[in-house]
């Protein structure tokens, strides 16, 4: 009959024990950097939504695309482009400032037109008659690489017309530096 000494090693039932620990181990750390990975998108997912850091970029099209002067409908962000006559650019949403109804770009009449109750605005998103109470709202914009692109996760409320909502394509001097 043979006896096991203690130099010849564990037991095969207390190696076999240890193997599960490890094991059971593994599992467990997997699990836990799964939870841990689950909670922190989670969070990180919460804290754009609150925080309205969930952009939304739009490209409108290439710059040299719109005229001067000229109300381009963009479908997919459900936005108006305005170029300006002095080349900058507005993207005005197209929802009315009254209540919500959408307006729509007369081109014959050089003005957005809300079916609803009739209130006019002009290129620039401004009322020219009620009952609308403040101007359409703006999109925050910007040209990269020649392209117009709008950001229409978040708009901006005015109650007039600034220059400083539009934005100008750089002139020659400016695209040379
Ligand atoms: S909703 Fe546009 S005028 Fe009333």
């Amino acid at each position: 009959m043979k006896t096991r000494d203690s130099k010849s090693g564990p037991a095969p039932a207390a190696g076999g024990r240890r193997k599960f620990l490890n094991r059971l181990w593994l599992v467990l750390g997997g699990l836990l950097a799964a939870e841990c990975a689950w909670l922190g998108g989670r969070i990180f997912r919460q804290r754009g939504q609150a925080t309205g850091k969930r952009r939304k970029l739009i490209a409108a099209g290439r710059v040299g695309t719109f005229e001067v002067a000229s109300v381009t409908a963009i479908g997919p962000g459900g936005f108006f482009l305005a170029r300006l006559r002095d080349g900058a650019f507005l993207a005005m949403s197209r929802t009315c400032p009254h209540l919500g109804c959408s307006v729509t770009w007369e081109e014959k009449q050089n003005r957005f037109v809300c079916p609803c109750h009739g209130s006019v605005f002009n290129r620039r998103g401004e009322v020219e008659s009620g009952p609308a109470p403040r101007p359409l709202d703006t999109y925050p914009l910007r040209l990269e690489d020649g392209v117009v692109k709008v950001e229409i996760s978040s708009s901006r409320r005015r109650e007039e017309f600034v220059p400083g909502q539009a934005v100008r394509p750089p002139g020659p001097a400016e695209r040379q530096r």
